[in-house]
């Protein structure tokens, strides 16, 4: 077998044998180009695209730049490119010009100097955080302004249009993609000459969303990389395009230049083309066979067919990124990818003269290459112009618009959003159309291309000699559904040879003036890179009235196809998707597939023919779409209304009604305005603002470019996966347990051994034969952990272990015989000696098992044992945890629990007073398990009062109490939310309701009751590096393990328990993480752990990567939650309106709000119960809990407050920390109990919100005398503001101040009058807020009036109230909603360790204990350090450059003790240490180095290090160790956190969200957000603005598209059942946010003065996790806006019916995140379009006469 040569970067390669059918990126890996990252492995990211060059078009002149097509190296097989140039990310051609030599970073930014131009501007624009998804968006970047570089120097007109992959690809260019086309001319032509005058960017909007839509990042939230690319403008096309190549293929790359092959690999190329059929022997016995004719394939297929071999069909090789079940090893590949007769774009018979014609698309035409030749000027157009002149006529668009440029460019707008751009640059026409029929694939080709009329031409493989080889063509729905009974062959029967689409000539019967109009458009989770949840297509020929013998009025319908796509369950549609979904019982990283029905709506279509283009008549033939799509098996309401709005939108648009203008007038404007769909969303720009640096602390405080920025961008920044092994290393992969709740009873590991490359296996069984360790001090879980089977609990050591009656963590591999607790529970690691062949073999290897399900069927005798729930069991588990059993039963399967309600009822709770002993207790729901959480004031009481039943009994895990008598009855009030007729927002049951009760002043009731219920989601980390470890078994034993971690202490104590050593034996070290987001902190155990058990029984280095899907199986994520809230709000007395009536104009002032905005209410009370979804163990979910009771009191003044957190168990894989855990859950129930009380009480959301802040009282003399508290003041509650203080206000005799918890501190001391100015002065800044749950804040740094202040006035977001009614008034399809919130987030302290060494040159090196994971902590403590030991220099001298300082990697060797990276405060606290040692070290200087340079004024930092060497010694000592932490840094609070042994801080923001949705289809896009944060004054303020944007990014992933769910659908089917395992385990479902998702606007404000000011370099606050919290914003923007919808439809409703009153405008619908389309849809009423449209007709109709009347009357 001969090796395959392909030339990356210039450099001409080898891949082996072995490696020619493996991934293009485990192949890079192997050599020095390691740039590519393998985030998904499933075309989901980009983080592995690189570009092919190809040669430039033909015809473009000497010296012409080559094209750049990017691909997903993880999905191109390395044969797909053999002899192909390539450029990853390190090989960027660097900058050539002056201009851009000036723009270059400086040296600090890493990495070589001379760096390409994109990789200048993304290190220059803060652009990278982790780095992960870099070196991708480079090449992403690279190639799109390349290309278009390119066309601008031959003087195209549009930049974007010919941005990327417009190539056919490979060695048969044709002409027609980009070249001849009349943009040949070459070089630096005029046109480019005046281009380059203009500032203009490269890439025009659309080219720039296209260019980043196939790359995800998880960090930035985008706007950093979507502002470099802009930057790089038509200035920068020399260094983009680079200098002509002589002879248009360079053998070497001069700078700047971009690479070909050489002229040997071109002629060897070309020697293998010649051959009608080039074979290639690929790895593993694989044969590849090239056909380079239509014969030569359709001969190849024939003997193929006709043999037993196993083969099949490739062409892009897109699909195995989405069915990854596929085979991996058919004997035979037979590629089309190379045959030219499967790649023509050609007209057929387009003579004109209107006898039609058709575009003939080959079957191996690309998804790019197709959408580019129908709009770019060399492609369709200049055939028809062509074909015209031939033929006389025809062939272009019609009069009035529609007609082919329509069609070609509503196709190709639509091909460009379908997955990524470097999935369409290869994925093929006829690769789709085979997954769509053969596989359910949600195919937006069919949808398309169905519509425009198209048939498929295929040739018929068999081995029937007679049969095969035969030419049918079939209409396209028939061949993607109609199988055998169509004609059309079973799968692998046939070859797409191409697609044939009449061209959508103008109608011409008659006169000739008919018109063909085309409209399509697709819905997704996402904008971009998403499947479509429904699509649809809508073609119209329209013929003129008189032309139809009807008059002169609208025109009429002569033929219509209407086309839709729609997603379906899974078993319905012939069970396709079903079918694969079996693979999921074996295994659960596989991928669940939805199903897929595609078809006319051909009521529709009659109901169409020969009715008017005019309003009423389309909706009356809309009317028959609901029941057509009700009759689709298997299809959801909420899709169904979408595919519905869709065809109502393709209606109106295609009959030319879409620009019809809104009028005001509610209800009536949807008669006049036409549905249409949303535009393209802009991507995101914004402004950017932050205090001014500081020259006296340089750098700190200067958006110092991020250390190893520009390695990161060019893929040169090593992570965990890069680290490289020694030969002989063994490749892990975990085998999993498929089936929550089964027993495995057998493991059976015999065939995977079998396979090439595999070594060994290792499971529970191996470590307790192998390795000698202590019990696990906590017990054993479920019986299933062995002696030294276990991790967790050495993280306890540090936690868990002090708090008794802590439950047990989970094994590192379940033992046979034990019981899966979720689905991916780790069995075992196969060991092999590739990736490739570890995770082959693992998936062989047979786990058998007995479920609940088969145990109750095998024996009646075992019925009663096993039909137990796993919740039951969990409870019997932690009980045993508890010491109330000695013994545990053997495991029975279970049922798996998946879900709150089903753990709450069986009180499977886990013991969270054990877990956070500091909490008060709550409840006592059952023997052990408690709730806990905090109460303030006397909530009972108030709930007495006021008639209410505690939250807990709604949850429904107290008994009902009977309503208290509550000096009155209690009475219904304003109906509720759901049960309005306009549809509710979600499932989650969320029954809210609001009741009057008590007697108060004037005999109205005194209380107001506000109950609902609530959900807030899980959300899954994915951070962009997959969990990853390397061990390595040292001399002594010991091990050293190399982890993407966030703390090597974590993986150095979870190794040392998993193999019994003592902690010296085992060095953990990290250098950087992809991102971590909690997601490292402790879940990276496991995997440590694992890999270095597998070392020591091994005895060799082992890796276990995980790949994306076993990472997202494994992970848990947040805890989801379930709230139930009664809220209680207390009628003001007259006295104390009166009292507060100045208070509050104040605050209504502020806000330009009407003053008696929040009405004569206050909230008097709140009462939650949470339950919280824990996974199957505890991990650190419970962290989710302390977070919520944290954060659910955000800044409101609610005297009297409970929040009592059960965390269930259930068996889901253990939740843990993720960015923001628990706060963000506890802001979204607040702040959704805020909206809901003020949709009860009629008044905006904004001005309840600010009527309930805390406010700062004015200092009275008692406190103004009053001595500054103490730093470490005590905490506790506030003094409680209960109902005798509101009976007494209530009986109108006035208390004062009412908000009582907003106390100033007490004092006894009478002031002098002297004293008293001062000491007012003082208490104004002392005075202390104390916060519901006894946390406080010192009124000096309470900025929350301030930030809100801000965003309403200066950011314009009470004006833009007044615009969005206007709007929404005025627009009756598309809605808008606004929201503002505030959050705070308590943020803890720990302390870190630094030690700090400086060296003889100077040099400074720095070990800090913090894991540098994106969050810029290395960068930050450089500048720290390096503005510390400036104070050691003359100030003419200072500062140190950045140069100087050197973070070293993590080590447990080096610096242990420091705990976890986590928290947000890891880069304060490890500045904080850094600052300590440096000051050691500037006092060391001073003594010992200034004296000896005191004859000179200045002297550089250098000459200062020098003049200490004199010898070894002590003396010379320049080495400083510290501990820093809570001491160190600002407002310290030492008591007042909810961790009373850990000082709390507020970081306080705020933030306003506008977003608009399509009423008619859910889609929805945020316009803009403002956020403002008081974050002191910033170490490295651009490394917070990207903190603080990619967090609140990263939140409106959790609020919009971020889904995680559990199999209860799956092939078990079964009630409850299923695998339980995670169905959004891949990018194919799960949605973070893309580029196009961001707000088109996001503006960014840190607040420039902020009090917070240490006098040091340090006083800044946490930023990391804070921000995500303010997305809550958006989600309540959207529940506004479908509210909105809401009430215009029952508005027109009402006006039909000819009611005069405005029908529940209030009513308040929770819209439950993620907001998904479905749910946003949902939320928008249940009308259909259909009946929207009626009603709003019969109410334009009623109002209309209602007018005549009025006029007749005057
Ligand atoms: C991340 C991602 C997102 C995607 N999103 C979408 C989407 O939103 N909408 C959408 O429509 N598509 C989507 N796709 C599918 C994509 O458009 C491709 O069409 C698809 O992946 C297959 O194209 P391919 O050329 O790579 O085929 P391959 O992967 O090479 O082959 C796919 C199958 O088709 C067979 N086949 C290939 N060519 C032929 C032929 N000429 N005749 C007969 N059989 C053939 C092969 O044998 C194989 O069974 C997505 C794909 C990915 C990876
Ligand atoms: S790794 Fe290739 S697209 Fe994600
Ligand atoms: S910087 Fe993009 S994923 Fe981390």
């Amino acid at each position: 077998m001969a090796s395959l040569t392909l030339f990356v970067n210039g450099e001409e390669l080898h891949a082996p044998p072995e490696m020619s059918n493996a991934p293009l990126a485990a192949f890079l890996k192997t050599t020095r180009f390691k740039s590519v990252k393998v985030a998904c492995g499933e075309g989901g990211c980009g983080a592995c695209a690189v570009a092919l060059v190809e040669p430039p078009a033909e015809g473009s002149g000497a010296g012409a730049a080559p094209h750049l097509r990017t691909i997903n190296a993880c999905l191109s097989p390395v044969y797909s490119v053999r002899g192909k140039s390539i450029l990853t990310a390190e090989g960027l051609p660097a900058a050539a010009t002056a201009a851009a030599a000036a723009a270059a970073t400086p040296a600090t930014a890493g990495g070589a100097a001379a760096s390409s131009v994109v990789v200048e501007r993304l290190a220059s624009h803060h652009a990278s955080q982790c780095g992960y998804c870099t070196p991708g968006f480079a090449v992403a970047c690279h190639a799109a302004l390349h290309n278009a570089a390119t066309a601008a120097a031959k003087g195209c007109s549009s930049s974007s249009s010919s941005s990327n992959g417009s190539s056919n690809g490979g060695r048969h260019h044709d002409a027609h993609h980009h070249g001849g086309n009349g943009c040949s001319s070459n070089g630096n032509s005029a046109a480019a000459a005046a281009a380059a005058a203009t500032a203009e960017p490269l890439l025009d909007g659309a080219g720039l969303r296209r260019a980043l839509d196939g790359n995800l990042c998880r960090c930035t939230g985008y706007r950093p990389i979507v502002s470099a690319c802009r930057s790089v403008g038509v200035a920068d096309i020399e260094d983009l395009a680079g200098p002509p190549q002589p002879g248009g293929a360079a053998a070497t790359a001069a700078a700047g230049a971009l690479l070909l092959p050489s002229r040997a690999a071109a002629a060897a190329a070309a020697t293998a083309a010649a051959d009608e059929v080039e074979e290639v022997q690929l790895g593993g016995n694989q044969v590849l066979k090239v056909p380079r004719s239509l014969a030569a394939l359709v001969g190849e297929a024939g003997w193929l067919a006709a043999s037993a071999t196993p083969w099949r069909l490739v062409a892009g090789n897109t699909g195995p990124g989405v069915y990854k079940d596929w085979p991996l090893a058919e004997a035979v590949l037979l590629t089309v990818a190379e045959v030219p007769e499967l790649r023509r774009l050609e007209v057929m018979n387009g003579g004109g003269g209107g006898g039609g014609g058709s575009l003939v698309v080959g079957g191996a035409v690309t998804l790019e290459a197709l959408a580019a030749h129908l709009v770019e000027a060399g492609g369709l157009k200049k055939q028809l112009a062509a074909a015209a002149a031939v033929g006389g006529g025809g062939g272009g668009g019609g009069g009035g618009g529609g007609g082919v440029e329509e069609w070609a460019a509503e196709t190709a707008a639509h091909l460009r959003r379908i997955a990524g751009a470097h999935v369409r640059n290869v994925a093929t026409v006829g690769g789709n159309l085979a997954l769509a029929a053969e596989a359910a694939l949600p195919s937006d080709v069919a949808t398309l291309l169905a519509a425009a009329g198209a048939e498929v031409e295929f040739v018929v493989v068999s081995a029937d000699a007679d049969a095969h080889g035969a030419s049918r063509r079939l209409p396209l729905l028939d061949f993607v559904n109609g199988g055998a009974a169509a004609g059309k062959p079973a799968a692998g029967g046939y070859i797409v040879t191409a697609v044939h689409v009449p061209l959508p000539l103008p109608y011409t019967n008659n006169d000739g003036n008919g018109v063909v109009r085309f409209w399509s458009n697709r819905i997704a989770e996402r904008y971009s890179n998403a499947a479509a949840v429904a699509n649809a297509a809508v073609l119209l020929r329209l013929q003129p009235a008189a032309a139809a013998g009807g008059g002169s009025g609208d025109a009429v319908v002569a033929e219509a196809c209407v086309v839709v796509g729609v997603r379906i369950d899974a078993a319905a549609g012939g069970g396709v998707a079903a079918a694969r979904n079996a693979a999921k019982e074996q295994d659960p990283t596989a991928v669940l597939l939805y199903g897929w029905d595609v078809r006319r709506l051909t009521d529709v279509e009659a109901a169409l023919a020969g009715a008017p283009a005019a309003p009423a008549a389309l909706a009356a033939a809309l009317a028959a779409a609901p029941p057509a799509l009700a009759a689709i098996d298997g299809l959801d309401g909420a899709t169904a209304a979408i595919a519905e709005g869709l065809v109502a939108q393709g209606l109106f648009a295609a009959a030319g009604l879409a620009a019809a203008a809104a009028t005001a007038d509610g209800g009536a404007t949807a008669a006049a305005a036409a549905p249409s769909r949303l535009p393209p969303p802009e991507l995101v720009s914004g402004r950017q603002s932050y205090p001014a640096p500081l020259p006296e602390v340089a750098p700190v405080t200067e958006p110092t470019v991020k250390l190893g920025a520009k390695l990161q961008a060019t893929g040169t920044a090593q992570y965990t996966e890069d680290v490289p092994v020694h030969k002989g290393a063994l490749y892990a992969a975990y085998v999993m347990g498929a089936q929550a709740g089964a027993v495995l009873e057998a493991i059976d590991a015999s065939a995977a051994l079998a396979l090439p490359g595999a070594v060994r296996f290792i499971g529970a069984a191996d470590m307790e034969a192998a390795v000698a360790a202590p019990a696990p001090a906590n017990g054993t879980a479920n019986g299933n952990n062995g002696a030294a089977n276990g991790y967790g609990y050495a993280f306890a050591n540090r936690f868990e272990a002090l708090r008794p009656g802590a439950p047990p963590p989970e094994p590192i591999f379940l033992p046979a015989g034990g019981r899966v607790e979720y689905a991916g529970q780790p069995v075992g690691l196969v060991l092999a000696d590739s990736a490739f062949a570890a995770h082959r073999a693992a998936k062989a290897v047979k786990l058998t098992y007995r479920t609940a399900a088969s145990a109750a069927d095998a024996s009646t005798t075992t019925t009663t044992t096993t039909t137990t729930t796993a919740a039951a069991s969990a409870t019997t588990a932690t009980a045993a945890a508890d010491g109330a059993a000695a013994a545990e039963p053997a495991p029975q399967p279970v049922t798996p629990v998946l879900d709150i309600d089903t753990a709450l009822a069986a009180r499977a709770l886990y013991p969270l007073a054990a877990l956070m002993p500091w909490l008060p207790a709550g409840k006592s729901l059952g023997p052990g398990p408690m709730t806990l959480g905090p109460s303030n004031g006397d909530v009972d009481a108030l709930l007495a009062a006021a008639g209410a039943p505690p939250a807990a009994a709604a949850a429904g895990v107290l008994p009902a109490a009977a309503p208290a008598n509550g000096n009155g009855s209690t009475s219904s009030c304003n109906g509720n939310g759901n049960g309005n007729g306009n549809g509710s927002s979600s499932s989650s049951g969320s029954g809210s309701s609001s009741q009057e009760a008590g007697a108060g002043a004037g005999g109205k009731a005194r209380y107001r009751v506000v109950r609902g219920r609530y959900s807030t989601p899980s959300q899954l980390h994915v951070y962009m590096e997959t969990q990853s470890a390397v061990a390595a078994p040292e001399e002594d034993g010991g091990v050293a393990v190399q982890s993407a971690c966030q703390g090597t202490d974590v993986i150095q104590s979870s190794v040392a328990t998993a193999l019994g050593l003592p902690l010296s034996k085992v060095t953990a070290r990290c250098r950087r993480v992809g991102g971590g987001f909690g997601g490292k902190a402790t879940l990276s155990r496991r995997v440590a752990a694992a890999a270095a058990v597998a070392a020591a029984i091994t005895g060799r280095q082992v890796r276990l990567h995980l790949p994306r899907n076993a990472d997202m199986v494994l992970n848990g994520g947040r805890a989801d939650c379930r709230v139930d809230y009664v809220a209680v709000l207390e009628r003001r007395g007259a006295a104390q309106q009166e009292a507060e009536a100045a208070e509050q104009q104040q605050a209504i002032r502020q806000m330009a709000l009407p003053q008696d905005a929040v009405g004569g209410w206050r909230l008097a009370g709140l009462d939650l119960f949470v339950a919280a979804l824990g996974g199957a163990f505890p991990d650190i979910a419970w962290l989710d809990g302390m977070g919520l009771v944290s954060a659910v009191d955000s800044l409101y003044d609610i005297p009297n407050m409970r929040c009592e957190v059960a965390m269930v168990r259930a068996n889901v894989p253990p939740r843990t920390a993720v960015r923001g855990p628990g706060e963000v859950n506890g802001t979204m129930i607040i702040e959704q109990v805020m909206e809901h009380v003020a949709a009860e009480l009629g008044v905006s959301p904004e001005a309840f919100r600010a009527a309930t802040f805390f406010k700062v009282p004015p200092p009275t003399p008692a406190a103004a005398a009053k001595p500054a508290p103490a730093a470490n003041g005590g905490g506790g509650a506030a003094a409680p503001a209960g109902p005798s203080e509101a009976d007494a206000e209530a009986a109108g005799a006035g208390s004062g101040p009412a908000d009582a918890a907003a106390v100033a501190e007490a004092s006894t001391t009478q002031p002098t009058a002297a004293a008293a100015a001062t000491a007012t002065k003082v208490a104004e800044e002392e005075v202390v807020l104390k916060m519901p749950f006894g946390k406080k804040v010192p009124a000096k740094l309470y900025t929350l009036p301030r930030l809100w202040d801000k965003l309403m006035n200066e950011a314009g977001w009470a004006g833009l109230q007044a615009e969005v009614a206007a709007f929404n008034a005025g627009h009756a399809w598309t809605k808008r909603g606004l929201a503002a919130l505030p959050a705070r987030y308590g943020m803890q302290r720990g302390s870190k360790p630094a030690y700090v060494n400086i060296l003889p040159d100077g040099a400074v090196q720095v070990a800090c204990h913090g894991i540098e994971m994106g969050q810029g902590l290395f960068t930050k403590v450089a500048q720290v350090a390096a503005a510390t030991l400036s104070e050691a220099l003359p100030p003419a001298n200072r500062p140190v450059d950045l140069s100087y300082i050197k973070i070293c990697d993590n080590s447990s060797e080096l610096l242990p003790n420091g705990g976890v990276t986590g928290g947000s405060t890891s880069s304060e606290l490890a500045a904080a240490a850094v600052r300590l040692a440096c000051l050691q070290l500037v006092d060391i200087l001073k003594a010992k180095a200034v004296p000896k340079l005191k004859n000179k004024e200045e002297y550089s930092w250098k000459e200062l290090v020098a003049a200490t060497s004199g010898g070894w010694g002590p003396a010379n000592q320049l080495g400083a160790f510290a501990w820093g932490g809570q001491a160190d840094l600002p407002e310290a609070s030492p008591g007042a956190g909810h961790v009373p042994t850990q000082p709390e801080y507020s970081v306080i923001g705020v933030a306003g969200a506008l977003v608009e949705v399509d009423v008619l289809t859910g889609e929805r896009r945020v316009l803009r957000a403002d956020i403002m944060f008081d974050l002191g004054r910033p170490v490295n303020p651009a490394v917070d603005i990207g903190q603080v944007e990619g967090a609140f990014v990263m939140g409106m992933g959790m609020m919009m598209s971020e889904e995680a769910t559990y199999d209860s659908w799956g092939p078990q089917g079964a009630a409850g059942g299923g695998t339980g395992a995670l169905v959004q385990n891949s990018t194919w479902h799960y949605k973070p946010p893309a580029a196009a998702c961001v707000p088109a606007q996001l503006n960014v404000t840190l607040l420039d003065d902020s009090p917070l000011s240490q006098g040091g370099p340090i006083s800044s606050k946490a930023c990391g996790e804070p921000p995500l919290l303010l997305s809550t914003a958006v989600l309540m923007a959207l529940q506004r806006a479908t509210a909105a919808a809401r009430a215009d439809a029952a508005r027109a409703a009402a006006a039909a019916a000819g009611g005069q009153q405005e029908q529940q405008q209030g009513a308040f619908v929770p819209l439950i995140a993620p907001a998904t389309v479905q749910r946003v849809r949902t939320a928008c009423g249940a009308w259909t379009a259909a009946e929207r449209l009626q009603r709003a007709a019969a109410a334009a109709a009623a109002a209309a006469a209602a007018a005549a009347t009025a006029k007749a009357d005057k």
